[in-house]
């Protein structure tokens, strides 16, 4: 199939660095100047099924809107936008919760002056979700589970490829755009949050839930962290790299408990606080931490996660660490510099 302007196809083992069939593409669009298309981190670290669900829905979604679940900080609206960015697909990002209604998505009047000074008129601005329609954007639902299930519900028809009608703006209609997609990301899969690890997360509609299809991101595979934590914080040895990922995971084996359902810790490891105490233990490489050790590795990972853990769940994961560590731990060589 061959595409033309103002689309693109992009070659998926050069676009992403993945080992596949230079023939295999995706598709996108050719202009790389819209403001809306999102910033591209250097270095993202793409997996294999993530993105050959996502791509195939971004293709040709076939009238379903996709539905990215996992747990918090795993890598979900990241991958969303880095492989929109590589597409040049400009996106509409809005973060949910429990009092946004679906009028937010779709505009309102406001008073607006079109040059300084000049006396405000009521002009309708349209909301990411009109544009996304109308210009063939990404409309980009996060943490969609807090919103309240009877306005996600209120999406149904615009999710149907059904045209979007504005009675406050004089019954204007939207037609959906050919590239226009919806794609939301949240904790749990629409069924409110039965493990009780998540706050805020409600039930949704299963008539609603019907319509999407899901794709599931998990915390990275150590090789994958492993490839992220080279790309940020390259300058750490590897074998501290390494061990900063048995702890994460660890952390995370506590956090969820024998059958998933919560375990002795209610706080745990993201890959973005992974990336965090990695990227700190370099800034703090030659600090002393407020208890007067120099241990970058502590300080750091006191920062990135501990402050906000209770003390009980704090001695468990330094315990860890220290384990984890060994010799490293109290002495902290933390590399060249
Ligand atoms: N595959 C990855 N490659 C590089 N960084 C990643 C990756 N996955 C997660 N991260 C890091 O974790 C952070 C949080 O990811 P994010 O996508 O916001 O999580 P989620 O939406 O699942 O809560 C990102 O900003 C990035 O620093
Ligand atoms: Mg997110």
């Amino acid at each position: 199939m061959t595409v033309s302007a103002p689309y693109q196809e992009f070659p998926v083992a050069t676009t992403f660095g993945l080992e596949v069939p230079a023939k295999v593409m995706a598709l996108g669009f050719a202009d790389a100047s819209n403001p809306h298309i999102p910033a591209k981190s250097d270095g993202y670290a793409f997996r294999r099924v993530f993105l050959r669900e996502l791509l195939a829905f971004l293709r040709d979604p076939s009238g379903d809107a996709l539905y990215v679940t996992g747990p918090t900080g795993s890598g979900k609206t990241s991958g969303i936008c880095e492989v929109a960015a590589r597409l040049n697909w400009p996106v509409q990002q809005v973060t949910c919760h429990g009092r946004m209604e679906v009028t937010d998505l779709i505009g309102h009047h406001t008073l607006m002056s079109r040059v300084p000074g000049e006396t405000p008129v009521m002009t309708f601005q349209h909301g990411p979700l009109a544009v996304a329609m109308r210009e063939g954007h990404i409309l980009l639902l996060n943490e969609v589970d807090m919103m309240d299930p009877g306005e996600l519900s209120g999406l149904n028809d615009v999710l149907e490829g059904r045209p979007l009608v504005i009675p406050q703006n004089a019954g204007e209609v939207i037609k959906p755009h050919p590239m226009f997609r919806v794609v939301v990301t949240g904790n749990s899969v629409g069924n409110g949050d039965a493990t009780g690890l998540y706050q805020g997360i409600a039930m949704q509609n299963l008539a609603a839930m019907d319509r999407y299809r899901i794709v599931e991101v998990d915390y990275a595979k150590p090789e994958v962290e492993a490839k992220i934590l080279a790309a940020v914080a390259g300058r750490l040895p590897e074998n501290l790299r390494d061990r900063m990922i048995s702890v994460a995971n660890e952390i995370r084996r506590l956090f969820k408990g024998e059958e998933g359902m919560g375990g002795e810790i209610a706080i745990t490891m993201s890959t973005r606080t992974l990336v965090r105490w990695a990227k700190l233990s370099i800034r703090f490489h030659k600090a002393v931490n407020p208890q007067g050790e120099r241990n970058a590795l502590a300080y750091a990972l006191d920062q990135a996660l501990l402050r906000r853990a209770r003390p009980e769940e704090k001695e468990a994961i330094v315990r860890i660490a220290s384990d984890t560590f060994g010799d490293q731990w109290v002495d902290g060589d933390q590399g060249d510099d």
